[in-house]
């Protein structure tokens, strides 16, 4: 029976590789003083009509359940993440620094970087308006890549704030009055969303009816870029004054600035975002984003019909773009064999020279492995040669022969084939501070 496209089967290998990934996501977000959360992985299809919006709702794996229920697989975690603060709001001390690392479900078509099934970390901070949780954010995204050995020559995160696009909209309005309100925005997001992987003709065209062109948009960007490095245009522009100040006040001091570029043809493909958001790309290939996220400080009052208004913010990093610029980086990957290598080598493999030492081997294999020890030994009989050939191919640091010489064993080192001849009893400590 073959796979499904776009879904993958975790081989102790490649399990490997993904605990790799999601272990070092974890230590990082911990490092930072989030803390971890979960919610279901089938929601209702509702929760993400009305919150995701965009190409999301198209992508669900959505059916209806024996209860007549219109369900959905999750494809992302923010609409549920602000329905569960939405809830118990009052029982949390804000800021809330939560993180999760979910498996997600998206009908996309499979290619390299894109998957129907892929894990995804998140980080979120809510009930934090100033740009220093921005800040935050973005630290723990950088910090979370560097993680992996990755550096700025590796990636880069792309900022920008969807605010700019408003005044250009505003700035139109007064000049023609075919320039619409918040519904002009979406389409105006969205065309920009796609403007650098469509011909100017198709963007005109959807343009249109903003009374707006893509040159137009190109050049607001490029004016607005150029704003954000004087001072005077700065003050009194909300807009670029927020960003301004997580780049200089936040990340400058925390040595950062290098990871960064302000580009405001990043406007995200998602419904809920407001203000900053950001992109986190390759710096050598165009792929997809490895990361993205952002302002969503009206989407807990309107998952809670305004009863719970708390500004938000977060980003999602997926596994599989990851994976691949891991690879593709020998530093990166380097750091990873050596986490394999220790991750699959065992620390003592216990040899029977002497079948009728059994109950003795097992008692020595039971206080290694209470004293912490990976240990592995033979089931079966087997000839001494092939079991210590297991000890090899299981990347054993040492193995613990019993035999003629009992109540003595022999302890040798592999890597350097040091032997010595010590009681039993003493190779516990033995090998715990030859380890060291
Ligand atoms: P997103 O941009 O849809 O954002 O996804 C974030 C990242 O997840 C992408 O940059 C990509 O690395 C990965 N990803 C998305 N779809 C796939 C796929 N089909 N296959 C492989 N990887 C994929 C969100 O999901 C937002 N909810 C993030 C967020 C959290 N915003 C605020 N908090």
């Amino acid at each position: 029976m073959q796979l499904l496209p776009g879904f993958r089967d975790f081989f102790p290998d490649d399990c490997a590789r993904r605990n790799y990934i999601l272990e070092t996501w974890r230590a990082v977000a911990r490092r930072y003083g989030f803390v971890e959360y979960d919610g279901p992985v089938l929601e209702p299809m509702a929760l993400y009509e009305k919150k995701s919006g965009g190409e999301i709702v198209g992508q669900l794996f959505d059916f209806t359940d024996k209860g007549a229920r219109h369900v959905a697989m999750r494809p992302e975690m923010t609409p549920t993440l602000a329905r569960m603060v939405a809830a118990r709001e009052r029982d949390f001390k804000k800021p809330l620094k939560w993180f999760c690392v979910p498996q997600f479900f998206r009908y996309e078509k499979q290619q390299r970087g894109r998957l129907r099934e892929f894990y995804q970390l998140n980080c979120d901070i809510i009930g934090e308006a100033s740009p220093a949780a921005d800040a935050e954010l973005v630290a723990v995204l950088i910090d979370m890549l560097r993680g992996f050995g990755l550096t700025e020559k590796d990636f880069v995160v792309r900022l920008s704030n969807r605010d700019v696009w408003a005044n250009f909209l505003i700035q139109n309005r007064e000049k023609s009055d075919t320039c619409a309100d918040s519904s002009g925005l979406e389409t105006l997001l969205a065309v920009i969303d796609k403007m650098e992987r469509q011909p100017d003709t198709v963007s005109n065209k959807l343009l249109e009816p903003l009374g707006v062109s893509a040159e137009q948009v190109r050049a607001w960007k490029d004016e607005w870029q150029n704003k954000l490095m004087s001072s005077s245009a700065i003050a009194g522009n909300p807009a670029l004054a927020h960003l301004h100040e997580v780049i200089h006040s936040h990340l400058g001091p925390r040595n950062l600035q290098q990871f960064l570029e302000v580009d405001f043809s990043i406007v995200r493909g998602l419904a809920y975002y407001t203000g900053v958001v950001f992109e986190v790309f390759d710096r050598s290939k165009n792929e997809r984003a490895l990361a993205g996220g952002g302002r969503y400080d009206k989407l807990l009052s309107l998952m809670s019909d305004g009863k719970v208004d708390l500004p938000a913010l977060g980003f999602g990093m997926g596994d599989v773009v990851l994976a691949n610029l891991i690879n593709d980086t020998p530093a990166a990957k380097a750091q990873l064999d050596a986490w394999l290598a220790r991750e699959r080598s065992a620390d003592v493999y216990i040899i029977i020279a002497k079948e009728e030492r059994r109950p003795e081997a097992l008692a020595l294999v039971q206080r290694l492995r209470e004293a912490g020890q990976r240990t592995d030994f033979p089931l079966t009989a087997a000839k001494i040669g092939k079991q210590f050939q297991t000890a090899e191919q299981l990347g054993a640091r040492f193995t613990v022969l019993v035999g003629d010489e009992w109540p003595q064993v022999k302890v040798k080192t592999l890597a350097t084939r040091g032997e010595v001849l010590i009681p039993d009893e003493e190779v516990v400590a033995h090998i715990a501070t030859a380890a060291i």
